[in-house]
Parts: structure tokens; sequence; C-alpha cells
């Protein structure tokens, strides 16, 4: 078997830009036969980034409506959250103490932070935890602990796979005496939409403050946005440069090859942006739309989501002790006898 696996950090509501590069592929995978996957929600992450209690508090409830209401189904994947796994920290631990430093210093995310900082003036340090710093070995111990062979992740996750299989490689040379304790995991990265565009072209992100809500604010606000959309300034009956509008791009991430071909040849003929923001709204709506209503009825009954992950969490539990007891006794933390 395969063992698929993904988590979403717990900082607040998603966009189409993690349905489409993570929550999507996520669940297509899961029904492919013979493959066990694991999703769950990275809220030890979410702790590096918010130090907002009653937000992270409702992230995690509503990115758990957001899967079950996206088609998880949880007779065929493990589905809880990382919080609730004591292995997993207890594992990061392991994994920190082989971890090289340079290693950490390359990653995306301290060293974007670190040259904002440094345009900015100030310490290059300044205001950088050691959460944020060691974040990429809490993510390599999610994937190991249950030994993913493959992650659906967007484009800018990439990194943290490759440290992960880097990390792994280097347990199982120092302690596996010839056998393997970790799987190495593959990123599995949609071609056509490794990273969904926002408003503005740029990456879809909340930080840039250009998304479009999956679910939040309802229909309204998904319309809303996509109004903003940016474009050219070519008017109705004016051909349009189909291939270089990320509105188009959006477009594809919702369409069938045959719709993305009438989109273009449309827009070449002269459609009109604002007629095409409404035909984008009805499309993304057709596959968006029933997943809301199941999402509002979910999040109506909390009780029955926290049932789903105590059960997911005994689930994974049940796997993560026995691995890592054995790997306790291979780093030398054994008992006495
Ligand atoms: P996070 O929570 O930032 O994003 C969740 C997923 O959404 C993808 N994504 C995108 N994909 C396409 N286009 C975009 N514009 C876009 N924006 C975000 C991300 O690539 C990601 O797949 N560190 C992870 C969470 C995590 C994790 C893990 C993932 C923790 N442990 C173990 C996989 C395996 C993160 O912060 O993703």
């Amino acid at each position: 078997t395969q063992r698929v696996l993904t988590g979403i950090t717990t900082t607040g509501t998603l966009h189409l830009g993690n349905f489409v590069g993570a929550v999507r592929p996520a669940i297509a995978a899961s029904r492919e036969p013979g493959v066990e996957s694991f999703f769950f929600m990275a809220d030890y992450h979410a702790l590096i980034k918010c130090d907002e209690p009653d937000r992270i508090e409702a992230s995690r409830l509503q990115i758990a409506a957001t899967w079950l209401a996206a088609g998880l189904d949880t007779s065929r994947v493990v589905f809880y959250r990382q919080s609730d796994i004591p292995e997993i920290p207890e594992l990061t631990w392991l994994l920190t103490c082989v971890t090289s430093k340079g290693q950490m210093n390359r990653a995306h995310a301290y060293k974007g932070a670190v040259d904002a900082n440094v345009a900015a003036g100030e310490d290059p340090d300044a205001g950088i935890t050691m959460g944020l710093y060691s974040y990429p070995i809490l993510m390599a111990a999610d994937i190991l602990m249950f030994n993913a062979h493959r992650v659906p992740v967007g484009k800018d996750q990439v990194q943290h796979i490759e440290m992960a299989r880097d990390v792994a490689q280097r347990f199982n040379h120092l302690f596996g005496r010839g056998q393997d304790f970790f799987v190495l995991p593959e990123a599995n990265v949609e071609a056509d939409m490794a990273l969904l565009p926002g408003l503005d072209g740029r990456k879809m992100s909340k930080s840039y403050d250009n998304v479009i809500p999956l679910f939040e604010g309802g229909a309204k606000a998904m319309r809303e946005a996509v109004a903003r959309i940016v474009t050219d300034s070519r008017l109705p009956g004016e051909p349009k440069d189909a291939d270089n509008s990320h509105l188009v791009t959006i477009y594809d991430a919702f369409a069938t090859p045959a719709q993305r071909a009438a989109f273009r040849a449309e827009l070449r003929a002269g459609l009109g942006w604002g007629e095409a923001k409404q035909r984008l709204v009805d499309l993304i709506e057709a596959e968006i739309g029933p997943m809301r209503e199941r999402y509002e009825a979910l999040m109506a009954h909390p009780e029955r989501i926290e049932a789903i992950l105590q059960e997911g969490a005994a689930k994974a539990r049940a796997l993560a002790a026995p691995l890592l007891a054995q790997l306790r006794e291979a780093v030398g933390l054994r008992r006495f006898q």
C-alpha cells in the first residue's frame, strides 16, 4: 500500500489555493485503490504564526469541517489533529537532534524573515522564534511518524518535504543498522496548479490579502473577490490575451479541458472581462456550492466533529506508538533489565 499524508495549518479559514493545491488532490488520492491516507490539522504549526488562542480554536474546527465537507471519507482516511498525537512532538525532538543547523538556516520561511529584518535595518533575528526556525523539523515528524510515501501539497511546501527526506535519510543512516525506520517521502505537486495565483497574480495567500475565500462569507464573498481580480484594460469586443491572464489560470483550476478551450476561444473573440468573471463565479460555485452547504451543516455540530477526531487520533496513535517505541530503542532510550 501507498501512504498519502497532508496537513493544513490552523491559522484561519481556507482559500481556493489551499483547496486546489492540497485538499482536492489529497481527497482524490485517498480514493485510489491501495492507498491509505492521513489528513490532519497542523495546530502545533499554527502556534508559531498566531498568538490568538480564539482564532486557533475557531480555525481547527473550520478546517476540520472543510475537509469533511470536501468529501473526506473517514472510513478510508485517518483524520486527526496534530496536537492530539503526543508522539509527534516526541519524534520532533529525536529528529531535531540529527538535523544540522545549517540546513535550517536555508529554510525559506526563516530566510524570508531574516531578509525582511535586514531590509528593514533591524537585527537579523528580530522577532524570530525557535518555533519558526525549527518548523521544518516538526513537519518532518508529521510525515515520518506515519511513513508517508506521497505528500500532496502546493509548490511552496516542496522544500519542507525535501528536508523531511534528508532528515529521514540521516536518521536511517545513523540508527538503522541495515533496517530503515523511515520511508523517504515525496512531494506530490499537481502539475497544472502548483501555485494558484491570487487576485493580483501573485501566489494566492492570506499574507498578500489577495485570496478568494473557499467558504467564508458565502457565495457573496466569493463573487466580490472574483470581481476584484485584476485584468488588463481591454474593453468588451477587443480580443483578450488569454494566455497571460491569471483570471484564466484560476478558471482552469475548476474547468474541464473542453471548458478551458472554449473559454479561451471566447476571450480571443472579445468576451468582456465582466462577463468572464461571471462565468468564473458560476464555474467555481458549481463545485464549491454544494460543499459549502455541507460545511454549514457540519459547523452546527462541533461535538460530532470532535467525536470523529477522537476516533482519528486513536487510530493514528495506534500506529505512532509502536514506531516511536522502536525509535526510542534505536537511539538508546532503553529499559534496564
Ligand atoms: P498551509 O497551511 O500554509 O497550506 C495548506 C496547503 O495549501 C497549499 N497552498 C497552495 N496551493 C496552491 N496554490 C496556492 N496559492 C496555495 N497556498 C497554499 C500549501 O502548499 C499546502 O499544501 N506547513 C504546511 C502544513 C503542514 C504539512 C505538514 C503539510 C504541516 N505539516 C505535513 C504536509 C505534510 C503549511 O503551512 O501549509
